[in-house]
């Protein structure tokens, strides 16, 4: 048993190992929204914060950063690659996004994934003191939950899923569902992104372990000779610190550089974008293919617009991220060679991650932001976008397969397997008169400054508070 009375729990540290030029190392803060909103709490109460630093092989004791108390889990090289490339990254993520690449089901990988799971859930037990509260976050922790209640019965235990959850026909491939669930139900509070995930959810726990499940998302659990427990699986929609990123898209260096970004890119009539990390859930081979289509038929004049596409570089060990990225790179290779000329390529493609202020004053730079992914838990791009757009100026194309697109009522919805649907939503942005950009634009903006990350963990905690109330009444 150990001093922290709030622990939180995530695949990743909430910080970076760095290498200066000179070969020294640091630590540096990842700008995630999930610190921002949990830092706060973490320096309030005490908090530790429990996760992998993000290479194999390193041990690291426990250090303290901006009020944080870090707690680094170390993983082999083989872990690494069982565990996160393999069974998270190979098997759950292409699972839970409605198999749009076929998963993989190996059993080593299965047995990393429980060996590290323990590891992380016994790291979490050993610094929780009497009756903390553990908040575990996503699909590359989904065991922890019912480990730690074995071992720490006295705690809170929060869960909140990042990513999709299938329906019940997709899950039931998964050849250890019923462990996956029964993990989860060690959990007080079960978080999810959408209201038709948490309904999934539910449907597995009953076909899978029989449970009644309540109209609130109320799990009742039997267990031998006991009262029953009451596990709560709901809704929470993630967001991101609206005003923070509407802060920096205040500041005149900003903006400046969103005005050369246009300049750079040769002054075009309408500026594109797409922000993702390079993955095959994003959707970037559709927008590509609608976009070459709209060129070819003279629909688009590729000498009046410039498309930019920011491809993160991600898992890049995985084949399938591999595959991905070669077929990206061979589309946008001929789509500028079919259409460019010496003075403009009408795609600027960049396979790096960039700074907040960079992405703000692209956002910023940018008539029409392209979110045309084929199944997102949330997608942030998407809440970042209007929260910069204080000109209320700009056009949100959204997949009505993204969290996002049940909050964004009024972005230009789209079905991305739709290439003619899509195509059209994107020149109707490309025209839209402003009075109706700036309806849309204001709409956005309201719901996205008021739903902002803050917002979010408060009312997960709350409910984790209630729920804990509630069960130690009936104690
Ligand atoms: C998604 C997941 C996160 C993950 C992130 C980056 O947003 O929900 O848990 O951290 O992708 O992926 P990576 O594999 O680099 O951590």
């Amino acid at each position: 048993q150990g001093e922290y009375d709030f622990i939180v729990v995530s695949n990743r540290l909430p910080v970076d190992r760095q290498t200066s030029p000179d070969g020294t190392e640091y630590w540096q803060a990842s700008p995630g929204g999930l610190v921002t909103a949990l830092e706060p709490m973490m320096q309030a109460s005490g908090g530790a914060w429990v996760g992998w630093p993000g290479r194999p092989d390193l041990e690291f004791d426990p250090f303290d950063h901006d009020g944080m108390h870090l707690v680094p889990v170390s993983l082999t090289a083989v872990e690494v690659e069982r565990y996160y490339e393999g069974f998270c990254n190979d098997t759950i993520w292409p699972l839970y996004h409605d198999v749009i690449a076929p998963p993989s089901y190996h059993r080593v990988w299965w047995d990393a994934y429980v060996r590290v799971n323990r590891r992380f859930a016994d790291a979490a037990a050993r610094l929780a003191a009497k009756d903390a509260t553990v908040w575990v976050h996503d699909y590359q922790l989904q065991l922890v939950p019912m480990m730690l209640r074995e071992s720490r019965p006295d705690l809170t235990i929060g869960f909140f899923n990042h990513i999709p959850f299938p329906p019940y026909g997709i899950f039931s491939q998964l050849p250890w569902r019923r462990r996956i669930i029964e993990g989860l139900l060690g959990a007080d509070v079960i978080g999810f992104q959408r209201v038709g995930d948490a309904a999934n959810f539910s449907l597995a726990v009953r076909r899978l372990l029989g449970h009644s499940v309540r109209r609130a998302g109320a799990i009742d659990i039997e267990e031998d000779g006991k009262p029953f427990r009451r596990v709560i699986s709901r809704a929470f929609p993630i967001s991101i610190d609206s005003r923070a990123f509407e802060e920096v898209a205040k500041r005149p260096d900003v903006q400046a550089r969103a005005r050369q970004i246009r300049e750079d890119l040769g002054n075009p009539k309408k500026i594109l974008l797409g922000v993702d990390r390079l993955d095959y859930t994003k959707g970037i081979q559709h927008r590509l293919k609608a976009l070459g289509e709209l060129f070819a038929a003279g629909e688009l004049d590729p000498e009046e617009v410039s498309f930019v596409q920011v491809a993160s570089p991600s898992r890049e060990r995985v084949e399938t991220y591999r595959q991905l990225r070669d077929e990206i790179e061979l589309t946008v290779g001929r789509i500028n060679g079919d259409f460019g000329s010496i003075r403009h390529q009408p795609v600027s493609y960049l396979h790096h991650g960039y700074p907040r202020d960079e992405m703000v004053a692209l956002y910023l730079a940018a008539d029409v932001m392209l979110v045309t992914a084929l199944r997102d838990g949330m997608n942030l791009v998407a809440k970042e976008y209007p929260a910069v757009r204080f000109d209320e100026d700009g056009v949100l194309v959204l997949s009505e397969f993204t969290g996002s697109a049940d909050e964004l009522r009024t972005a230009l919805r789209v079905n991305p397997h739709d290439i003619d649907g899509l195509k059209a939503a994107i020149l109707e942005a490309t025209r839209m008169p402003q009075a109706d950009r700036r309806r849309r634009m204001r709409a956005m903006r309201r719901r996205v400054l008021e739903n902002d990350v803050a917002r979010w963990s408060s009312s997960f905690l709350d409910v984790l508070r209630e729920a804990r109330g509630n069960s130690a009444a009936r104690d």
